[in-house]
């Protein structure tokens, strides 16, 4: 059988440099705490929280003067401020394109704009970069969601960044004859988009996508939704111990990709378990 892994796959940038920032904030302080998990991945969680940095549901969990890391998701001006009270030592790892899609909706905000931030509404990184307009912009999750706003005439989009650009797309098509202006900041991240092309060009290849990373994972799973779009049968799993023999019966040409939070060696041991059971 042979095995094709999508080079694109695994770690972003983002991810990459949280994970140093964690490793730093061990080694120089013991460990400390994440504001929620750092990423969306139990396996990378779980050996984070054996080497001293507990995952904090709440700034209430937050020791006074404790260490606690922001995650890549980033966060609102007011759990900062909150953090800020209790005398926490902040390491913020959000990632640096979740922080320009706030700015930019803050941005936006102050120049008088009614915002709208292109995302998932119940997840940490939509509901943070609301909540630098002040709590005032509105989440959509596409274009089937404007029905339920009263418009104004300056619109702003702004979006999670693991967005998919068709989304943002039909929003700007539905939203330009209702509007009379329309700012739209593309804060889709670039690392996202690469790595859904990269593996819809491999699926369109495979008789069976495997797609490796977090099940809370949005871009994990967007992945996965993306690759068995093309008809190729998609499997997600977050380890390798869920991969089924019967998944790889008559399978000749086998695609493995992976979410941003996915650590190279969950890659490696589906790889080799793959390896195995054909
Ligand atoms: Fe950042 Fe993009 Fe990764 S937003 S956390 S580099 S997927």
């Amino acid at each position: 059988m042979e095995i094709v892994i999508v080079p694109e796959g695994g770690f972003c940038f983002g991810v990459r440099r949280a994970l140093t920032m964690a490793e730093e904030a061990i080694a120089g302080h013991g460990g400390g705490a994440t504001l929620g998990p750092l990423i969306h991945n139990k396996q990378v969680v779980a050996r984070l929280e054996s080497q001293g940095l507990r995952v904090a549901e709440e700034v209430a969990d937050i020791q006074p003067g404790e260490l606690v890391m922001l995650r890549t998701h980033g966060t609102g001006p007011d759990t900062i401020r909150a953090l800020e009270e209790r005398r926490a030592t902040i390491v913020d790892a959000t990632c640096p394109f979740v922080a320009r899609a706030q700015r930019e909706a803050a941005k936006f905000q102050a120049e008088g704009y009614q915002v709208l931030v292109l995302g998932e509404a119940d997840h940490p990184e939509a509901r943070g970069i609301a909540e630098h307009t002040g709590g005032r912009a509105h989440i959509v999750e596409g274009a089937e969601d404007l029905a339920r706003l009263r418009l104004g005439k300056k619109v702003a989009v702004v979006c999670q960044t693991t967005q998919r650009l068709d989304n943002l797309r039909s929003l700007v098509h539905d939203l330009l004859p209702q509007v009379i202006e329309l700012r739209v900041a593309n804060t889709i991240c670039d690392a996202t988009s690469k790595r859904q092309e990269a593996s819809l060009a491999v699926a369109r290849t495979v008789d069976l996508m495997i797609v490796v990373g977090g099940r809370h994972s949005a871009n994990t799973t967007r992945l996965a939704q993306i690759c068995a779009g093309t008809g190729t049968p998609t499997k997600h799993i977050e380890t390798a111990e869920e991969l089924q023999a019967e998944w790889l019966a008559g399978v000749a040409r086998v695609g493995v990709t992976a979410g941003a939070s996915t650590p190279d060696w969950a890659i490696e041991r589906v790889v080799a378990r793959v390896g195995e059971l054909s």
